[in-house]
């Protein structure tokens, strides 16, 4: 049997690998999740290049299962605000977040109030294709979606961060009503919520520190 139409693989040509990378670690290390933003304007080519970035992510059998919704109409931030905080309303103050929930988001002083939503120019909402669709509408079967919607997620963030742009990965779950909202396929369910804007110039982040190297890596030396 004949094998797959293959092209030359071409590697990016680095001259300083080491300094490339702690440049990398440097830019990321600056990333940060902003919850407060002002309205200043965000051109749609800046997330249009962001998503085009994100969908370079590998996934499972090469499905691609992701669709980025774009949201810049004001009167649909203004419904996602008001669903997201009904939902969050019932998490924080209604008992349905655990009190070890609460006690972990304690630190990042994060309550059920999103007034960002409706500030930010850019919302993207990432569905996770759960099954795909044929041209003749059959269901075809998608591989390793949430990892594969995950690594995307990654690459979406970083190319707005490596732009300026600041960014929040948002959860109201549950999350349904976007599905609702924002007339969805049936084969597509809400994976996250990204509001997208400049920060305002007086915006501050919770204090946190990140696990080291040696918390987060191990080297394993010997073969058993
Ligand atoms: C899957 C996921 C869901 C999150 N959900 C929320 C959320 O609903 N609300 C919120 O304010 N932050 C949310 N965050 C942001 C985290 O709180 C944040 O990433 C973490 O505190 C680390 O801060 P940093 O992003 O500034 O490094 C979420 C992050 C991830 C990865």
């Amino acid at each position: 049997m004949p094998g797959p139409e293959t092209v030359p693989y071409q590697a990016l040509e680095v001259d300083d690998p080491e300094t490339t990378g702690e440049v990398i670690l440097a830019e990321y290390s600056a990333r940060r999740s902003v919850r407060d933003f002002s309205d200043r304007p965000v051109p749609k080519r800046l997330i249009e290049l962001a998503v085009e970035a994100a969908s370079t992510a590998p996934s499972g059998a090469h499905r691609q299962p992701w669709t980025f919704v774009l949201v810049g109409d004001q009167r649909m931030k203004r419904r996602i605000r008001e669903a997201a905080e009904e939902e969050e309303r019932q998490n924080y103050v209604g008992g349905r977040m655990n009190e070890e929930w609460q006690a972990a988001l304690e630190p990042l002083g994060t309550d059920w109030q999103k007034p960002f939503l409706e500030t930010v120019p850019w919302i993207v909402v990432v569905f996770e294709q759960r099954y795909g669709l044929d041209e003749s509408g059959e269901r075809i079967h998608n591989y390793y979606v949430k990892e594969s919607v995950g690594i995307a997620t990654g690459l979406f963030l970083t190319a707005l961060h490596r732009m300026g742009l600041a960014s929040l990965t948002h959860t109201p779950s549950p999350m349904r009503f976007l599905a609702d909202l924002l007339g969805r396929p049936e084969n597509e369910r809400p994976f996250v919520l990204i509001p997208i804007g400049y920060p305002t110039d007086d915006c501050r982040v919770p204090d946190i520190v990140r696990k080291s190297l040696d918390e987060v890596m191990v080297e394993v030396t010997d073969a058993p």
